[in-house]
């Protein structure tokens, strides 16, 4: 009986262990956004989805954004927050393009309402 148990809370703890250090929360369904995060994801589908995933960490032409702002630091080792983020879209970074131009504030409030839900 206590060894049922210990091999049950050890299953337990494999799972814990695996989906808390493997797995990414998921994002936001399309189905599910409001009306400011779609046209915010209209806006990425325009802008971003060529160089970046928007459901995958893997690298596209720069790093998938899945998870943006539920992991404590960007792919740079910046915080993951609001100022960071927008900097990266209006100012660019390296190899990435700014933003700037073209952008209104709108599409940009909008672009960082979408981002927040991946
Ligand atoms: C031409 C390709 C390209 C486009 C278009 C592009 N990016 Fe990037 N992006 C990159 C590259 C390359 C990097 C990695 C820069 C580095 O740190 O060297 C990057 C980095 C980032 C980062 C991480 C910054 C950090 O500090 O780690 C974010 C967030 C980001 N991009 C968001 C966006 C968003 C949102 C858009 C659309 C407005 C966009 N990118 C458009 C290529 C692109």
């Amino acid at each position: 009986m206590r060894r049922i148990r210990w091999m049950f809370a050890a299953a337990l703890g494999c799972a814990v262990l695996t989906t808390g250090c493997k797995t990414l929360p998921p994002s936001k369904p399309l189905s599910e956004l409001t009306a400011e995060e779609t046209a915010g994801y209209e806006v990425y589908q325009a802008r971003c989805a060529r160089c970046h995933h928007a459901n995958s960490t893997r690298s596209l032409h720069g790093p998938g954004l899945q998870a943006l702002y539920k992991q404590p630091y960007l792919p740079s080792g910046a915080p993951a927050n609001d100022e960071r983020i927008r900097a990266a879209i209006v100012h660019g970074r390296n190899m990435m393009p700014a933003s700037a131009n073209g952008l209104d504030d709108q599409q940009l409030a909008n672009l960082m309402a979408y981002l927040h839900t991946l």
